[in-house]
């Protein structure tokens, strides 16, 4: 089996020493601009290194127009006398093998070699995995709206195909698990030597280097600010591929300027669980099913002006209540206690009480608003809040 694939490689390897040269598209020189770790992922498995040192070399070494052409033509009549078996005469199974095994950076590469390998490496197919195992975690439905937005902004986009956005929003509503494939036969919009606007590769790239703002929530806003701590807020993100940080920028406050914040870990983001702007209340569907122990997340803000941020408590027993499981009657109570254990007992932030029948917004201009709730039911969201969990008790 090993090989086999080595063999693979090899007759890959004679295949592009023989190709015939072509100036690069654009994207590929700007994923050449990405930083070295990129690349690190090659390192990985040695013949991956050995595809990138030559294939570097292969793109680094771009000679001038006159010679291309005559290059080009003498390449072709070598290939016609000694009839050498290319990359391309492999069995399509193991072509497709070889490119899904491929990283990033390495597909781009490989697209610049040409066409009718560009046509592979650019697939949707192909990017959708890695679009999913780099940034499933922080990029929801706002996020793929807020790109469609930005191709459309953008000249020529305006014939995006209806039903291919439609398919992209139902892949997301799906949690990428669908296979999406897609014609590109009739597509008029695909250049020759230009990416598609709307391709997931070209996604993947704007994302890749921070030329794109995308929403996005973060936990512990302003680097832990302790008027922050345990919650979630919205904010626009961008990418920053040197430092492999994001820089966050949350929506003002009222009158308080756009707060800006640098360095944000991606352990720090999350793609937001529901799909309620920041400004809107979200209706509550958790309420009749609330006990004591349950966790959940609840909107909350300062003045009504503000946009809201979610904040991590648990449902605690009623003051009637000693908290015995064989006598507790809590959960048939109009009234649902909130806890808030991270901050001193006696504090006004500590303890909230919602109506279980009629909650909408409820609070006033000195403890703040509280709104909607959402019951959390994965392990992993509940342990994200333990993890952020401050050292010192709040006041
Ligand atoms: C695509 O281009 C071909 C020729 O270039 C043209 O005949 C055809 O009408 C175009 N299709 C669309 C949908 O614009
Ligand atoms: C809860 O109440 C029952 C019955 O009243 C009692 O037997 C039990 O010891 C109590 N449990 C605790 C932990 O107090």
């Amino acid at each position: 089996m090993l090989l086999c694939f080595f063999l693979t490689c090899l007759s890959f390897l004679l295949f592009i020493k023989s190709l015939p040269l072509k100036p690069l598209p654009l994207w590929a020189y700007e994923m050449r601009l990405l930083p070295h770790w990129f690349w690190k992922e090659l390192s990985f498995f040695p013949i991956y290194k050995v595809i990138k040192n030559s294939l570097c070399t292969y793109l680094f070494s771009i000679p001038s127009r006159m010679s291309l052409k005559k290059k080009y033509l003498s390449k072709i009549e070598n290939v016609e006398e000694n009839s050498e078996m290319s990359v391309l005469d492999l069995p399509e199974l193991v072509l497709e093998g070889i490119l899904e095994r491929l990283p990033p950076g390495a597909l781009c590469s490989m697209a610049g070699v040409c066409s009718s390998l560009r046509e592979r490496c650019i697939s949707d197919r192909l990017w959708e995995k890695h679009i999913q195992r780099k940034w499933g975690k922080v990029i929801g439905q706002a996020a793929y709206r807020e790109w469609q937005w930005y191709l459309a902004s953008r000249a020529g986009a305006s014939n995006l195909k209806q039903n291919k956005q439609k398919s992209i929003i139902r892949l997301l509503s799906f949690g990428w698990s669908l296979s999406w494939i897609r014609s590109k036969a009739n597509d008029n919009n695909t250049q020759r030597n230009s990416l598609p606007v709307d391709s997931i590769m070209s996604w993947y790239l704007a994302l890749e280097t921070g030329r794109f703002w995308f929403p996005a929530q973060v936990y512990n806003r302003e680097n832990g600010h302790v008027g922050f701590m345990l919650s979630c807020y919205d904010a626009k993100l961008c990418y920053d591929p040197h430092t492999d940080t994001f820089q966050a920028r949350y929506p003002p406050h009222g009158r308080r300027a756009i707060a800006i914040e640098n360095g944000v870990q991606w352990e720090r983001l999350r793609a937001p669980p529901i799909d309620t702007p920041p400004h809107d209340l979200h209706i509550s569907d958790c309420l009749n099913e609330l006990c004591p122990g349950d966790h959940i997340e609840i909107q909350w803000r300062k003045n009504k002006e503000f946009p809201y941020g979610w904040w991590y408590g648990v449902v605690g027993h009623l003051e009637t209540c000693d908290g015995n499981a064989t006598h507790c009657r809590c959960h048939y109570s109009e009234t649902v206690v909130l806890e808030f254990n991270q901050y001193t007992p006696g504090s006004r932030w500590r303890l909230a009480a919602i109506n279980r029948k009629d909650h909408r917004e409820e609070g006033n201009e000195i403890d703040g608003f509280y709104g909607g709730i959402r019951k959390l039911c994965s392990d992993q969201e509940i342990s994200m809040w333990k993890q952020l969990w401050p050292t010192d008790i709040l006041e």
